[in-house]
């Protein structure tokens, strides 16, 4: 899509980390005009509920199922984040909590420890740098850790990010902008002759979480969800989770571990303790009893967490899809774009969804890595759509 508008206006339907991301882009590196809509406090949905860790290595060099260049893009945003994570320090004044410590990973049992293999072969095999960890090791490195761990690695890759405050940040910076507009409330999206359209707009980018694809158009006073007018959104499913955090003591990691399922994330004077994956739940408020057995599992990992006072608890939800990989593109409808999907990792991906997709409004530029990810993609392997829509 070309514009011939100098100053292209953009709509951004959804304030979470994706939609921040991709409007400081438009806006604030390209020169556009953004209009955001939420209806929702922005920044407070899945960006505010994640731990903030940037982990291609661990989620997506040898998940199953996964697409198959998940792990390119993760490796391609997370080479973006140190300089994205300065300019938005700069723009905002707000310390973002970029930590290049490298994560831990650690197995408790013969699982794991095959699982940590795998990640290691893939590693090698793309150059990313890891050091395997012997059980002494991995306890010297972190002694605070379960005296029974079998080994782990050490993650080169993989970081952590203060998520809130990176949110905060963006937040402050576009609203200091005189680029950027925010609306509390629903894009007034209206479809007529087969044309979809925001008033004052060149084009509309939704990136609105698991809900994308329920936004709402109105055609002929009638209110509809957007998945009519393409129905590849309605792929983008939901996972609940719930997590923790507890005061940090001298018992307490000092980089991120993680063993299984179960993270540790050091932030802010606490630690994060995630997290459950609850396919298909929208899950307002997180529950006692999940909460306790999740807290025993942070604790089995790091028993020196035991007597941690719990700081918070929390429910969010994922958006994912099939391939667990996002959708970054163009929907049929012409003008429409979709940044959704970005299942475990949002946060990660911010950066090079921000710039693929100000490439392809503002450039019409097709990207080999943003036709891997596109709305219409085939999925392969378990997750399968039998044809492109
Ligand atoms: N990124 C970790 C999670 O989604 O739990």
């Amino acid at each position: 899509m070309a514009f011939f508008s100098s100053r292209p206006r953009i709509a951004v339907i959804g304030a979470g980390i994706i939609g921040l991301s991709a409007a400081y882009e438009l806006a604030m590196r390209r020169g556009a005009r953004v209009t955001i809509y939420d209806v929702r406090p922005p920044g407070r949905g899945a960006s505010w509920a994640a731990a903030g860790m940037l982990a291609p290595a661990f989620e997506a060099a040898a998940e199953p199922g996964v697409h198959p260049r998940l792990f390119e893009l993760c490796l391609a945003s997370a080479a973006l984040w140190p300089a994205f994570a300065d300019e938005l320090a700069a723009r905002s004044g707000i310390d973002v909590g970029f930590d290049r410590t490298p994560s831990l990973a650690a197995a408790l049992d013969a699982g794991e420890a095959e699982r940590l293999r795998r990640i290691a072969a893939v590693l090698s095999t793309a150059g990313v740098g890891h050091t395997a960890l012997a059980a002494a090791e991995i306890l010297a490195m972190e002694p605070t850790l379960n005296p029974e761990v079998l080994g782990g690695l050490e993650l080169a890759s993989d970081f952590r990010v203060h998520n809130r405050q990176t949110v905060t940040a963006l937040l402050a910076a576009l609203r200091a902008s005189s680029k950027v507009t925010f609306v509390e409330g629903a894009a007034p999206l209206k479809s007529a002759g087969g044309k979809l359209t925001l008033e004052g707009h060149d084009g509309v980018l939704v990136a609105a979480g698991w809900e994308t694809a329920v936004i709402k158009v109105e055609e002929q006073g009638a209110l509809f969800s957007l998945v009519n007018w393409d129905t590849a959104l309605d792929d983008i499913d939901c996972h609940g989770g719930q997590m923790l955090s507890v005061v940090a003591g001298a018992g307490a990691p000092k980089r991120v571990v993680r063993a299984g399922h179960v993270y540790l994330v050091p932030r802010g004077g606490q630690v994060v303790i995630g997290a459950t994956v609850e396919p298909d739940r929208v899950i307002d408020a997180p529950e006692a009893e999940v909460i306790e057995a999740l807290r025993l599992e942070g604790v089995r990992l790091c028993p020196g967490l035991s007597d941690a006072p719990v700081a918070e608890s929390w429910a969010g939800v994922r958006p994912g899809t099939p391939d667990q990989a996002p959708f970054i593109g163009e929907t049929i409808t012409p003008g429409l774009f979709v940044a959704a999907g970005h299942y475990r990792n949002g946060i990660l991906l911010a950066p090079v969804t921000a710039r693929l997709l100000a490439d392809l409004i503002l450039e019409s530029k097709r990207s080999d890595l943003i036709e891997a990810f596109s709305p219409r993609r085939p999925f392969v392997g378990p997750a399968t759509r039998s044809s492109a829509h």
